[in-house]
């Protein structure tokens, strides 16, 4: 059948990791082994640069270019593979982990010289939620970094996973001499070269021979002695465990170099899982089921501010999304149909009659979707699992032109159904309360409220430690709770009660005082 064909040639993965790592370099030289991108230099261009905090016309330049680049598809040696961007800006962390929502499998890009930074934990802790198959990418190896065992450690304590290195480094910084790969038994010789894409790979089974003196010199006998201790203290890999999320296999290499990136492509391709089942709130759904079905996990704003039109990105699970066809959306209870859907292929968009599991379509919507809308030939369910974080920031949203409210209104409910913010309204007054994860998003909101839709507003600083979602299986003791702290208590944009703590001491005595109450800091949307 067509579709099992196309389910086992895709893999739909992200690369994740703290801004710096090499994410972007990486996804560079992925893009330019896959022939989707001509030279270096066109994924960076998208970058939102550290710098750029107060530099809104700049955000809105970006966000104009990462549409296109939202998602990348590329066909290497027979696979389709979709790479899914994830903003590296740590303010932007939400779009990130709902992003993880839609892939399949994520590489980890670490920085051999800084180890497991913060952005990494965090990002991790989120596949851990989802069993997601991870392989770690030791990125960096041409500078003096850590030493290779002690990064082992690190990333098993960390990030809570067990590790197994596929490849092991012969020394590192300008001693680099490149990476024996003790899956495939070869090594893979450095020569620093940013512009070189084959690489010297010399075939080597035995380790004890003396040629490897002739070609690495004085490091043989360390190369020989790490990758027995590398047989000794790692179990030899295992697919499956990497499958079920509890193994990654670990490459080291150099990603402005180009070095050791092919090793990791050919191993991505040949491991990573192919589109995977997913659950809804009725019942597991699998990408072989004949009707079609999808999720939105990110919805972008178009440009043109005379056009409110969007670009809500919909992750195909199930059957095959075809173009003109109705399809139910299963929160408004109604039809839909699309007649420009698009794929993306690196920079290039283009409307698509079909789109099969694993792959991301972008349909032009005129405020019809809210992140986690589920698509389907009919059956009422919903696809679970897309995060809603605590926000970290506080502030009131407060309009400064009385004559443009219902722009205000119309366009904060708009930007957070795109997941810019958090949204809670608090009484007496409805007075709206947005939660974000960074400083920057108020600075965009503020910016697209007035350019998008006419309204001028400020933020007032709301001093609060956390949002959590409060729930029991006794709605009395509920009643109880949200009686006594009526004044931190909001609701989220579904109507959910949400308590505003305001410091972490508080939180803690409520947490003991009302054992009965679930205190959650994350919701799902729907
Ligand atoms: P990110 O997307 O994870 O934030 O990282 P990005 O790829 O932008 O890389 C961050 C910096 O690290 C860049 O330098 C990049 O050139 C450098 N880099 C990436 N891979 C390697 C590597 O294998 N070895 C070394 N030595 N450096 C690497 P930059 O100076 O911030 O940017 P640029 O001016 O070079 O573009």
């Amino acid at each position: 059948m067509k579709n099992t064909a196309e389910l086992d040639r895709r893999r739909t993965f992200a690369i994740i990791s703290h801004p710096d790592a090499g994410k972007t370099t990486l996804t560079e030289k992925l893009l330019l082994f896959g022939g989707a991108i001509q030279s270096a230099g066109a994924v960076k261009n998208n970058k939102i640069k550290k710098t750029a905090t107060s530099d809104f016309m700049e955000i809105e330049k970006q966000r104009g270019i990462s549409v296109a680049t939202s998602v990348m598809g590329f066909e290497y040696k027979g696979i389709k593979i979709n790479l899914l961007d994830t903003p590296g800006h740590k303010d932007f962390a939400e779009d990130t982990y709902r992003t993880l929502t839609a892939v399949d499998s994520v590489i980890l890009v670490v920085d051999s010289v800084k180890g497991v930074e913060e952005q990494t934990e965090k990002l991790m802790s989120v596949c851990r939620m989802r069993d997601t198959p991870v392989i770690v990418f030791v990125n960096k190896m041409d500078r003096p970094g850590k030493d290779p065992f002690e990064l082992m450690d690190e990333l098993e304590d960390k990030l809570s996973i067990k590790v197994r290195p596929l490849s092991w480094p012969i020394n590192n910084g300008s001693d680099f001499k490149g990476v024996y790969n003790l899956y495939k038994k070869h090594l893979n010789l450095f020569n620093a070269n940013k512009t070189a894409v084959e690489r010297d790979i010399v075939s080597f089974s035995d380790l004890q021979s003396p040629k490897l003196e002739e070609i690495i010199g004085k490091d043989a006998d360390t190369l020989r002695e790490d990758a027995e201790l590398v047989e000794m203290a790692y179990e030899p890999f295992d697919k499956e465990n990497y499958l079920d999320g509890l193994l990654a296999p670990v490459f080291f290499g150099s990603a402005l170099n180009n070095f050791g990136v092919q090793e990791l492509l050919d191993t991505f391709i040949e491991i990573a899982p192919t589109p995977l089942p997913r659950n809804t709130n009725l019942r597991q759904v699998l990408p072989t089921e004949k009707n079609f079905s999808g999720f939105v996990f990110k919805i972008h704003a178009n440009l043109d501010p005379r056009h409110r039109d969007r670009i809500a990105f919909l992750r195909v699970c199930s059957g095959v999304f075809e173009r003109n066809k109705f399809y139910h959306h299963v929160r408004l209870n109604k039809n839909v149909r699309f007649a420009n859907p698009t794929s993306f292929m690196a920079q290039d968009k283009e409307t698509i009659d079909s789109a099969f599991p694993g792959d991301v379509v972008g349909l032009y919507d005129t405020g019809n979707f809210k992140i986690g809308d589920t698509l389907s030939e009919g059956e009422m369910m919903t696809y679970k699992g897309i995060p809603s974080f605590s926000p970290e920031i506080f502030r009131e949203l407060e309009n400064a032109d009385p004559m443009k409210a219902k722009q205000m209104e119309k366009g904060i409910h708009q930007l957070t159904d795109e997941g810019v913010a958090q949204l809670f309204i608090k009484q007496p007054g409805n007075r709206k309360i947005v939660g974000t994860v960074g400083e920057l998003q108020f600075d965009v909101i503020q910016y697209r409220l007035l350019h998008e839709y006419g309204a001028s507003c400020h933020f007032r600083p709301m001093p609060m430690y956390k949002a959590c979602w409060v729930s029991s299986n006794n709605p009395a003791k509920l009643k109880d709770f949200l009686d006594f702290k009526a004044n931190s208590i909001a609701l989220d944009k579904d109507g959910l009660p949400v308590y505003l703590a305001e410091s972490k001491g508080m939180l803690d005595v409520m947490i003991s005082k009302y054992p009965e109450i679930n205190f959650a800091f994350q919701s799902e949307h729907n």
